[in-house]
């Protein structure tokens, strides 16, 4: 049987470091506070000449050479991302000339922090299809550039990134089990940006209104976090006949550590199958998990065979989650 098997990853962040003790100088909040509420310390922020394929590129770079792939192989460009390049065209094809993939069709898709899961998704229905052979998904954000740097309850968490998988079909028993992705848009005012849309076009007034910043209810938006990312994972675990005991390695999207740490206690998954980054890279949106993913392979936690557990939520709300031996 076909399956979507990732077969290169790679990463890419700026250099730019914004430390708590930085955030302290800006708003009214401490390093204490965002350590014990959220297990930030730090994270990157993109240069004023840094966009989001600039990161998704590098990202794509990396993954395509660990893969062995060359561009021209790609059948497929998607890129998950809430902050475009610009409103058009889509980043993905962007990416596409930049990487000179010719022959791939490239699209965007809008799927906020479960951006990634979602694009995995996609791309094992496309191999499963046989409709592709080689895909690359890539998450990138330049958040920063929609964060209020006077609220203190958003700027401390998002930071700047870009992660990227090739995604390719093999029948070696490798790839992906099994993908489920939800919605519920009644959530949609728990995380969202009003201004620069069709609804709230770009004005002087729009802009007075702070209409371009994020906006989110933090607090409510974590207990869906938590509801929804257990019974996805729970869902995916039950309809591949698996159960949490049989996880080598959990990544969940970095959302706010004690998000994950809730998800892992209530699946009842230990410690030192969980991965976590968010202390040095913040919470990246659709690239936190291809970046935590990346590091995986580097620093070894991902072997040959092991049985990884991608799970996600964000802005929508969207939320998913994907089974895939490695
Ligand atoms: O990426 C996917 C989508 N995003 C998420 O899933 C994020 C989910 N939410 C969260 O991570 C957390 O809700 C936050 C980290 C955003 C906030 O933590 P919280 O424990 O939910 O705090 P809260 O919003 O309930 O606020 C508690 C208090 C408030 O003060 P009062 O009203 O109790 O006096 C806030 O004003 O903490 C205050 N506060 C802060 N204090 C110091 C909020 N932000 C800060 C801050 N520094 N940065």
């Amino acid at each position: 049987m076909l399956r979507a098997a990732i077969v290169g990853t790679g990463h890419a962040l700026p250099q730019r470091v914004l430390t708590n003790t930085d955030l302290e100088q800006m708003v009214d909040t401490s390093d204490e506070w965002i350590t014990t509420r959220t297990g930030i310390k730090q994270r990157r922020i993109a240069a004023e000449d840094e966009y989001t394929s600039v990161f998704a590129v590098e990202a794509a770079r990396r993954a395509l050479e660990a893969a062995s792939v060359q561009p021209q192989e790609l059948d497929l460009v998607i890129c998950a991302t809430v902050c475009p390049d610009m409103t058009l065209p889509s980043t993905a094809c962007l990416i596409q000339a930049k990487l000179k993939a010719k022959r791939a069709a490239a699209f965007d898709l809008v799927a906020a922090c479960s951006g990634f899961v979602y694009a995995l998704s996609v791309a094992d229905q496309f191999i499963r299809t046989q409709q592709a052979k080689r895909i690359l998904i890539i998450g990138a954000e330049v958040l920063s550039r929609y964060v209020d740097y006077t609220d203190r309850a958003t700027c401390i968490i998002f930071g700047d990134g870009a992660g990227a998988a090739v995604i390719a079909d093999r029948d070696d028993g490798s790839g992906v089990i099994l993908s489920r992705i939800q919605s519920d848009g009644d959530y949609a005012d728990f995380l969202y940006t009003p201004g620069g849309g069709t609804r709230y076009p770009t004005s002087y007034k729009s802009i007075d209104e702070r209409l371009h910043y994020i906006k989110m209810r933090g607090n409510e938006l974590f207990k869906v976090a938590v509801k929804n990312m257990c019974d996805i994972t729970q869902r995916v675990l039950d309809e591949s006949k698996l159960t949490a005991a049989d996880i080598d390695l959990f990544i969940p999207h970095q959302a706010n550590q004690r998000i994950t740490d809730a998800v892992a206690d209530r699946l009842g998954l230990p410690q030192d199958k969980v991965y976590a980054n968010i202390d040095r890279i913040g919470n990246t949106s659709s690239a936190s998990i291809p970046i935590a993913l990346d590091e995986c392979v580097h620093n070894g936690r991902v072997k040959k065979g092991d049985l990884i557990v991608l799970t996600s939520f964000g802005a929508g709300a969207t939320w998913g989650s994907a089974v895939l031996r490695w």
